[in-house]
């Protein structure tokens, strides 16, 4: 059998342990990935004991808790705190997801918290997402059109705009793509199921007039093709969106054009 070593500077080691204040009756423990590129230390998992009777009820309330009151070098992302921005994408127990809409008392046993998997890492919660806008700026997300604009909106009927739902609501947090096998070992390539989403949304769309041109930037045996229908995207959305099947409509819109 292979075995495998990870190079000594990658190893995660035990860190701090910050206790539950003096008096505190409801404890809950976090368990959080720090890694600081400028300490050259390797990466640690630092322990936060938070009592709960004086935080808010969110995972991300706890994060601001940490922050605010028990260790400022934390570093993490967040905006809305209610799901709209996708800023706060993290791996908690074990599954990628918002921190802002993640209750505490839905994690059982200690809150284990690490960054978006497979992506480079900046500090801490901070994934790199260059890469993965990079990708997104490729699929041109913005409505392409050819005919002369008219003197008010482009008109959708009802039936029309009701395809775009299921779509329109990706708030491109990335907890699909970093879940997906595929996207780890070719996202150099792979668009991804984020990007692949955001490219059937307008594929979709009924007043975009560049189909073609859209499906041909697709038809590549790794931008497209690297989805193998594992479904690990749609299972981790936390938007309830499923982008394995967006994938699917524009493989069947491929085979139709042929
Ligand atoms: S269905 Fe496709 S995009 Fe989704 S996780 Fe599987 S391989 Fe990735
Ligand atoms: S499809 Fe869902 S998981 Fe993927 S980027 Fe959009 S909102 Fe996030
Ligand atoms: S802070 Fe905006 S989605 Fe969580």
């Amino acid at each position: 059998m292979a075995e495998f070593a990870l190079p000594a500077n990658s190893k995660v080691t035990e860190g701090k342990t910050w206790p539950a204040p003096k008096g505190a009756t409801r404890i809950k423990t976090f368990k959080i990935y720090r890694w600081d590129p400028d300490s050259g230390a390797n990466p640690r998992i630092d322990t936060y004991q938070v009592d709960l009777d004086s935080c808010g009820p969110m995972v991300l309330d706890a994060l601001i808790k940490i922050k605010n009151e028990i260790d400022s070098t934390l570093t993490f992302r967040r905006s809305c705190r209610e799901g709209v921005c996708g800023s706060c994408a993290m791996n908690i127990q074990g599954t990628n997801t918002l921190a802002c809409t993640k209750a505490i008392e839905d994690c059982a046993g200690d809150v284990k918290i690490y960054p978006l998997p497979h992506m480079p890492v900046i500090k801490d919660l901070v994934p790199d997402l260059s890469g993965a806008f990079a990708q997104y700026r490729m699929i041109e997300p913005w409505l392409k059109t050819e005919t002369p604009p008219p003197d008010r909106e482009r008109l959708q009927t009802p039936e029309d705009r009701a395809r775009l739902d299921g779509l329109w609501e990706c708030i491109l947090c990335f907890c699909c793509s970093t879940s997906c096998p595929s996207y780890w070992w070719n996202g150099d390539r792979y668009l991804g199921p984020a990007v692949l989403l955001q490219a059937y949304r307008w594929i979709a769309d009924s007043r975009d007039e560049a189909t073609g041109e859209r499906l041909d930037a697709l038809e590549d045996p790794f931008r497209l093709y690297r989805c193998h229908t594992i479904m690990n995207c749609t299972r981790t959305c936390p938007k309830g969106l499923n982008p394995a099947k967006a994938i699917g409509e524009i493989k069947k819109l491929m085979i139709a054009r042929r």
